[in-house]
């Protein structure tokens, strides 16, 4: 599956949602994780995030390699994002912030 990253953490601009073929796209309050059950690998999304939060799962920089459980895990707990929607006003301030994980709203 495709794996959404830190850089996601208080920019989630949304553009990816919109190519999602699958709808496997689920919403926390400042983050979006891929349902990993329902990602087709088809590789759309990886191109419209401005932030270049998506990776390949075997691509993962080696210090994201723990987003892999927590995509699965907040999957689990958050609604389907269909559509996309007004990125966060701060958006563009956070987009190259490092250790965002801690920021994680749940
Ligand atoms: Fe959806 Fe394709 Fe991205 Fe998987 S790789 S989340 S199926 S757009
Ligand atoms: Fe997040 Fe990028 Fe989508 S910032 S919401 S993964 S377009």
């Amino acid at each position: 599956a495709y794996i959404v990253a830190e850089a996601c953490i208080k920019c989630k601009y949304t553009d990816c949602v919109d190519v999602c073929p699958v709808d496997c796209f689920r919403e926390g309050p400042n983050f979006l994780v891929i349902d990993p059950d329902e990602c087709i690998d088809c590789t759309l999304c990886v191109a419209e995030c401005p932030a270049e939060a998506i990776y390949a799962e075997d691509d993962l920089p080696e210090d994201q390699r723990h987003f892999i459980a927590l995509n699965a895990e907040l999957a689990k707990l958050w609604k389907p994002i269909v559509e996309k929607k007004d990125a966060p006003a701060d958006a563009d301030e956070w987009r190259n912030v490092k250790d965002k994980l801690r920021l994680l709203e749940r």
